[in-house]
């Protein structure tokens, strides 16, 4: 199993993580959805069509992921939330065992 981190940043600047676990080959989106995590809509469902996947990448993680494809750099655009230079949509994070540990943090709208 791999655990990855969803943090979230409250109003009054409280942070909030929570652990997931999930196998290989879901992708981070799999990974909230399949927890019922709060704050990724994935309205599309992974289809790279909505951008309510948005995440932004711990600095400690951007280099062991693969780059954003160009069609998700586009698709970042879109995000509700101006994008940051680690933002990624989460349906486009396939998890492997390397990425045991990965943390991202949740915007604070998808819309
Ligand atoms: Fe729609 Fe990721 S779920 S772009």
């Amino acid at each position: 199993m791999i655990t990855v981190y969803f943090v979230r940043i409250a109003s009054d600047g409280a942070r909030h993580e929570t652990a997931v676990q999930t196998r290989p080959g879901r992708s981070l989106m799999d990974a909230a959805s399949d927890a019922g995590l709060d704050g990724i809509a994935a309205d599309c469902g992974g289809l790279l069509t909505c951008a309510t996947c948005h995440v932004t990448v711990n600095e400690d993680w951007t280099e062991q992921l693969p780059p954003a494809s160009n069609d998700e750099q586009a698709m970042l655009e879109f995000t509700a939330v101006l994008r940051h230079k680690n933002s990624r949509l989460s349906c486009q994070i396939q998890l492997t065992p390397a990425l045991n540990g990965l943390s991202v943090q949740l915007p604070t709208t998808q819309y």
